[in-house]
């Protein structure tokens, strides 16, 4: 294959190979050739091509919708989202989690409206039709002056999402009735849920802590890309930066990692990114021998026994590593936090974040933890908001629509692929989201 010259000339557009099928809205908007890897403004910008996504993504693969803590009792339920739709999450009598459509089976009012609580049933606030834990029909008012004896109730409990599945206290939901299993969804993913959750020794963690919220007028993606992404944070995170570099490991943690100046360094050493065939994301790098042998000796010695004797040395010591985990498409797990993306409309994105409590650690560690997340990620943090002004930014940008590609390319030249369809690139490589690019480009061509 030629290599697609970097300009935007009508004879590039007609060379490049569409990898989306043909006859869709999203036909060639990503293309790749050797050493070069481009995707079309449309795919960012574009309405038809979102609501392509809703139907081919969000509506058929594994999305997040809730940990089991938050619904830990019979009767508790929280609402969220699959895609657009609205759902209840909610533990049933029987102790089933079920994932119910938020949606009247009369005339369609949510039945729901609080985020979160415990009930024992579901009334519609339209015309008070009344549902069970289970979604079952239960009730209609006044149904003898308007409905005849026979009228069946039994076909009109609320929907039921056809596939719930949970892994380590993660409950995911999918609107398609077939397909990859949850945990073949996660594939070789899942190790790296199972370093951070293992950093509690028990090996759980817990939402009990308020999430915040965070909108921002841009394309779900961008938040999805940047979760995976070191290259931006020399110049977005700029004056955190020099924060660090003034006050070193005295400015405290750093979401879940010790904070200090030389962590450029050590991301340019030893960082690295992963792609993998479902669409999930990866940049990680190990924790160090000194790492090790500073907790080993140093104050928190007593919690790393415990990590040491609970899941053994090596896996403590990955435990210590820092990943930034992209689940493809609405999850990412960063420094200690649940982060659940949905997407609203082809340029508006609801972030919702949650600061999650790792079970069986000591106190003031954990305080720490909450300390630095607020730090970074607080609504007045000092990284958190300076990322949503910039999806903002790119949203922007985009509307020159003069210029028809955005490169993705960085590291592609070096990125390495094993047998497993896991790509690995360097710390600041485009390797995640041009993995996230190929699964999209699978699953909108796909049906
Ligand atoms: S819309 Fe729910 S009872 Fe009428
Ligand atoms: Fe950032």
């Amino acid at each position: 294959l030629p290599t697609l010259p970097n300009s935007d000339t009508a004879s590039d557009r007609a060379s490049a190979a569409s990898l989306v099928s043909a006859g869709s809205c999203a036909e060639g908007l990503v293309v790749e050739y050797p050493g070069n890897f481009r995707v079309h403004t449309r795919a960012y910008a574009d309405r038809g091509v979102f609501d392509l996504e809703i139907r081919r993504i969000f509506e058929t693969t594994w999305i997040y919708v809730a940990h089991e803590t938050e619904i830990g009792e019979q009767g508790k339920f929280k609402t969220s989202f699959i895609g657009r739709q609205p759902v209840i999450v909610v533990r049933d009598t029987e102790g089933e989690i079920r994932v119910l459509l938020n949606r009247c089976r009369h005339r369609a009012a949510i039945v729901c409206r609080e985020e979160r609580g415990r009930t024992d049933r579901f009334q519609c606030p339209y015309h008070g039709w009344v549902y069970a834990l289970d979604g079952r029909l239960t009730g209609i008012a006044q149904r003898a002056t308007g409905y005849p004896d026979d009228f069946d109730r039994s076909a009109l409990g609320l929907m039921r999402a056809p596939r719930v599945d949970a892994y380590r206290g993660m409950i995911f939901a999918s609107l398609g009735h077939a397909g990859p299993s949850l945990i073949e969804h996660l594939g070789p993913a899942r190790a790296f849920i199972d370093y951070q959750f293992d950093r509690s020794p028990v090996g759980r963690i817990s939402l009990p802590y308020q999430p915040h919220r965070l909108n921002y007028n841009g394309n779900w993606k961008f938040q999805v890309e940047n979760a995976t992404d070191a290259y931006h944070v020399n110049y977005v995170h700029e004056s955190f930066q020099m924060l660090l570099e003034q006050f070193s490991s005295l400015s405290g943690q750093h979401g879940n990692h010790p904070a200090n100046a030389d962590n450029r360094d050590y991301w340019d050493r030893l960082g690295k990114t992963r792609g993998f065939p479902s669409g999930h994301g990866l940049l990680e790098a190990p924790a160090t021998a000194q790492l090790i042998d500073g907790l080993r000796r140093g104050p928190e010695r007593e919690y790393y026994a415990s990590l040491e004797r609970h899941h053994g040395p090596e896996a403590a010591r990955a435990a210590m590593g820092q990943y930034h985990l992209v689940i493809y498409p609405n999850l990412a797990i960063i420094h200690g936090q649940l982060r659940i993306i949905r997407p609203i409309a082809v340029d508006q994105t609801e972030v919702t974040v949650f600061p999650y409590a790792l079970e069986g650690i000591p106190a003031p560690q954990e305080t720490a933890r909450l300390r630095g997340y607020e730090r970074f990620f607080g609504p007045a943090g000092f990284g958190q908001p300076d990322d949503m002004a910039i999806f903002g930014l790119n949203q922007a940008g985009l509307q020159a629509s003069a210029v028809e590609w955005l490169v993705l390319s960085r590291g592609l030249h070096t990125e390495t692929a094993g047998d497993d369809g896991v790509r690995v690139g360097n710390a600041t490589s485009e390797t995640p989201i041009r993995s996230a690019f190929r699964a999209w480009q699978k699953l909108m061509s796909a049906g």
